[in-house]
C-alpha cells in the first residue's frame, strides 16, 4: 500500500477533482479525504477515521456501503461476459432483464429504457430525443427547453445549461441559447412574503405560462424538473405545484421530463417521485439509486407517446443516430438488477418513508426554535436545514462567511458527513435508505452541536 504522504502528494500533483477549487487543492490549502472503505452508512478514510455518511456519497449509495450481494453480482457478470454493446439490435440478458424491472417500477404508460452511464448523459439523451420527436412531427421550430433556476440536471454542455446554478455556467459560456429558466418552487425564498403555499404554486405556474407565451408556444419543446429540487437546496414542491405545472404543459403541448436521478428508486418513500406527486412525465431520467452507485449506470425511461414517434422516425429516416459504446454495459446492469432486488428484499422504500418521516421530525424538534434556523424541510430521506442571520426579518448571512461550510466542517470533526449545498447556507441530508432510527437521531444530535458551536 502507498504511504499516506506519497498518496497525498500524487493527489495534489496529478488528480483533477470534480467541483473543487483547483488552485487551493494543488497548493494543499484545502483538506483532501482519501476514502478506503465503507460498511452500511459508514465510510472510512485513509487516516482510519470512521464517518457516518449522511449524504450517501452524492445521494446515491442507497443500499448502503459494502453490500456483497451487489459486489458478487458484478464479479459474476465480469467473469461471464464483461462487455457487449447494444448497437444494431445487440444486447445482453442482464440489461434486458433490468429494462423490464425498471418499466415494472415506473409510472404507467412507460415503454422503453435507453441506458447511459451518468445522470448528465441521460439528460443529454433526453434532449436529443425531444428534438428528434419534434422533427419527426414536422415541428422543427419547437426546440427550446425550460428548466428551473436552482434545478440540477448535470454538467455537460446541454445539461450544464439546464442546471440553474450560476457556478455551473460561469466561465463556460453557458447556458446554450436553446435553454430558458423559470421560477424555482422555493417557497421559503419567495419574494412576496404574503403568499400562501398554494398561491405560490399558482404563481410558479403563471410564471411558466408567461414565459411560454412570450417565447411563443410553438418554440417550446419541453420542461425539465426534479420532483424535489435537489442540489439547488433540497426543496420539496409546495402543495399544488406539480398539478398546476402539468396543466400549463398540457395546454401548450410541451413535453415533461421528470429528472428522477435523486428521487428514483425510493428516496422519497415511494418508488419514484412521479408516483409520489402524481406527475405524468413523458420521459424520466434515472441514475444514482439505480445501482446505488456500485457501478456507473443511468437511464432514460421513455413513454409510449414519445416511443411511438421515435419508431415512426426510424421508419422514415432509418436507424437513430444515437449511442454510446458503454450503453447498457452488462456490469452496470448486473449491479442494477442486484441493487433493485436488494431494495425490495430490505423494504428500503418503506424505510425511506418511515425513518425519513422520523428523521425530519427529529430535526424539527431539535432545531426549529433555534434563532438561526430559518427553515427545516424534507420528504422521505431528504432533509435540509437552512441557516439565516435574522429569522424574523428573513435576512441571510453574507455568502462570504460560508456559514454552512463551517457547520458541516464541525460535523465532520464530530464524525458525520452532511453537505453544504452550493447556493445558500443550506445543510443537506440524504443518508442511505437503510439508515436506522438510532443513526438518524445521532445525525440530528451532531447537527445541533455543530450549529451551536458555529453560531
Ligand atoms: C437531479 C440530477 N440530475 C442529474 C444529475 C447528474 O448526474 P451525474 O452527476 O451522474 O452526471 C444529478 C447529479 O447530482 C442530479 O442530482
Amino acid at each position: 500500500m502507498l504511504r499516506n504522504d506519497q498518496l497525498d502528494q500524487w493527489d495534489r500533483d496529478h488528480f483533477m477533482h470534480a467541483s473543487s477549487h483547483l488552485a487551493q487543492h494543488a497548493r494543499a490549502e484545502s483538506p483532501n479525504r482519501i476514502v478506503t472503505g465503507g460498511e452500511g452508512v459508514f465510510i472510512e478514510d485513509r487516516d482510519g477515521k470512521r464517518l457516518l455518511d449522511a449524504f450517501a456519497g452524492l445521494y446515491c449509495v442507497n443500499v448502503g456501503y459494502g453490500r456483497t450481494e451487489v459486489a458478487d453480482a458484478i464479479a459474476k457478470q465480469a467473469r461471464k461476459l464483461a462487455y457487449y454493446h447494444s448497437y444494431v439490435g445487440h444486447g445482453t440478458e442482464v440489461s434486458i432483464k433490468l429494462a423490464k424491472m425498471i418499466v415494472d417500477r415506473a409510472p404507467e404508460n412507460m415503454s422503453r429504457v435507453y441506458f447511459g452511464l451518468s445522470g448528465s448523459d441521460a439528460n443529454e439523451t433526453n434532449i436529443k430525443l425531444v428534438w428528434y420527436y419534434n422533427n419527426v412531427l414536422g415541428r422543427p421550430e419547437k426546440k427550446k427547453i425550460i428548466s428551473r433556476w436552482r434545478g440540477y440536471h448535470g454538467s455537460g454542455l446541454m445539461t450544464g445549461s439546464l442546471t440553474g446554478l450560476e457556478l455551473f455556467h460561469k466561465q463556460f459560456d453557458l447556458p446554450l441559447p436553446q435553454v430558458l429558466h423559470t421560477q424555482a418552487p422555493y417557497y421559503f425564498r419567495r419574494e412576496d412574503r404574503s403568499m400562501t403555499e398554494t398561491e405560490f404554486s399558482a404563481h410558479c405556474a403563471a410564471e411558466l405560462e408567461k414565459l411560454i407565451i412570450s417565447e411563443g408556444p410553438e418554440t417550446i419543446a419541453a420542461f425539465i424538473g426534479e420532483p424535489v429540487l435537489g442540489t439547488g437546496g433540497i426543496v420539496p414542491p409546495p402543495p399544488g405545484y406539480w398539478p398546476a405545472i402539468q396543466e400549463v404543459l398540457t395546454k401548450y403541448d410541451v413535453l415533461l421530463i421528470a429528472d428522477e436521478v435523486v428521487t428514483g428508486f425510493g428516496r422519497l418513500g415511494s418508488m419514484t417521485g412521479s408516483i409520489h406527486y402524481g406527475i405524468k412525465p413523458d420521459i424520466i431520467t434515472i441514475a444514482k439509486g439505480l445501482t446505488s452507485a456500485y457501478a456507473p449506470l443511468s437511464g432514460s425511461i421513455i413513454s409510449d407517446k414519445v416511443w411511438k414517434v421515435l419508431e415512426d422516425g426510424t421508419d422514415e429516416y432509418g436507424p437513430i443516430g444515437h449511442g454510446w459504446t458503454y450503453s447498457a454495459h452488462p456490469i452496470g446492469a448486473a449491479a442494477g438488477v442486484a441493487n433493485l432486488e436488494l431494495v425490495d428484499r430490505l423494504n428500503l422504500v418503506d424505510n425511506a418513508r418511515d425513518t425519513g418521516a422520523f428523521f425530519n421530525q427529529e430535526m424539527k424538534d431539535a432545531l426549529e426554535d433555534h434563532p438561526n434556523v430559518g427553515d427545516i424541510r424534507g420528504e422521505g430521506l431528504l432533509c435540509a436545514v437552512e441557516i439565516v442571520e435574522d429569522r424574523a426579518n428573513h435576512v441571510f448571512f453574507d455568502p462570504a462567511r460560508k456559514i454552512a461550510l463551517q457547520i458541516v466542517a464541525e460535523m465532520v470533526n464530530r464524525g458525520v458527513i452532511a453537505r453544504a449545498m452550493p447556493q445558500g447556507d443550506i445543510i443537506g441530508f440524504a443518508p442511505p435508505l437503510c439508515i436506522s432510527r438510532e443513526e438518524a437521531t445521532h445525525i440530528v444530535e451532531i447537527t445541533k452541536q455543530a450549529i451551536e458551536s458555529v453560531l
